[in-house]
């Protein structure tokens, strides 16, 4: 496996390198959801490169940046196992150098949600992502559904900006009891961790209750908030049921489904996880 830790290097590999090639961009404290994508990288093409960068322009405040888990050493081991042939970790003076002055704004689909709670994140996230992909130049990128809006903006990006890379969606990877798997979970506590679990309860029950024949929107919006209410640790900070393709609230599910998402507090750490509704998914 090959460590590019410049873009000299990773340019150099990827100039001996033919074959359809598979891209993961990662910020590293790798998990099975991680891995998951790696995975089917791994089966759809030939070579597999995976980033590891904690994207310092996708954090709101160098608190929650600091604080985000770091283990190279472990993570590399993780790749090597899944026989990845280029793991590519450059440094933040490469990726954004003093005179840097170019940024990747989505509009619309950045509007509400995680684009509301954490000003700029997309910015930094699109920023990021259009350049591994122009450093890359893979035919495919691996993106999960745990993150939802934002593989909608990577997909918006992509189409928007002519990128002729196709990006591949990926099902969200959960724990045993249900809780999707995420770098930050590591922060939970053990009572934390038990009433992290709400967020999949509530989506559980709107899922259900759609199944059952609610389509209202607002209904649907309200069992989630009310179920989240009732976790004494835990605290929602948004609820949402939004239209798959376009993210703006829907009053009724319909033909084309919807999407519930939500991000919720439990102690200090701030986790998000969403559900298709009306759906196979
Ligand atoms: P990160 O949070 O490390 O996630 C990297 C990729 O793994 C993303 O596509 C994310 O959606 C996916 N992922 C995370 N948890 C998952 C799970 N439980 N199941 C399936 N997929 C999961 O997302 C980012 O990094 C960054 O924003 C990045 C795109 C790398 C840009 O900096």
């Amino acid at each position: 496996m090959n460590v590019a830790e410049s873009l000299e290097a990773f340019v150099t590999w990827r100039e001996t390198v033919g074959g359809r090639l598979g891209l993961v961009p990662t910020m590293g404290a790798l998990h099975d959801g991680h891995l998951s994508l790696v995975r089917r990288a791994r089966r759809e093409t030939d070579r597999v490169v995976t980033t590891i960068f904690v994207n310092p322009t996708q954090f709101g405040s160098s608190d929650d940046l600091k604080a985000y888990p770091r283990d190279l050493d472990r993570d590399l081991a993780l790749l090597r196992e899944e026989r990845v042939d280029c793991v590519f970790t450059p440094g933040e003076a490469m990726m954004y150098p003093g005179d840097f002055s170019t940024w990747v704004v989505v509009e619309r689909l950045t509007d509400r949600w995680e684009g509301v709670s954490r000003p700029g994140h997309f910015r930094g996230v699109a920023t990021v992502v259009l350049k591994l992909l122009n450093i890359a130049r893979a035919d495919r990128a691996y993106f999960g559904e745990k993150d939802y809006q934002q593989l909608r903006v990577v997909e918006r990006l992509v189409q928007d900006l002519n990128v002729p890379t196709e990006i591949v969606p990926c099902p969200t990877v959960r724990e045993s009891d249900g809780l999707a798997m995420s770098s930050r979970n590591v922060h939970l506590s053990p009572d934390d961790r038990r009433a992290a679990l709400v967020l999949f309860r509530a989506l559980s029950a709107a899922r259900d209750a759609c199944h059952a024949g609610e389509r209202n929107g607002e209904a649907l919006g309200r069992l989630v908030a009310e179920t989240i209410g009732r976790e004494p640790r835990a605290r929602a900070d948004y609820v949402a049921v939004a239209d798959p393709r376009t993210l703006e609230p829907v009053t009724r599910v319909g033909r084309g489904g919807a999407v519930c998402l939500v991000a919720v507090w439990v102690g200090s750490v701030r986790l998000i996880d969403n559900v298709l509704l009306g759906s196979p998914g």
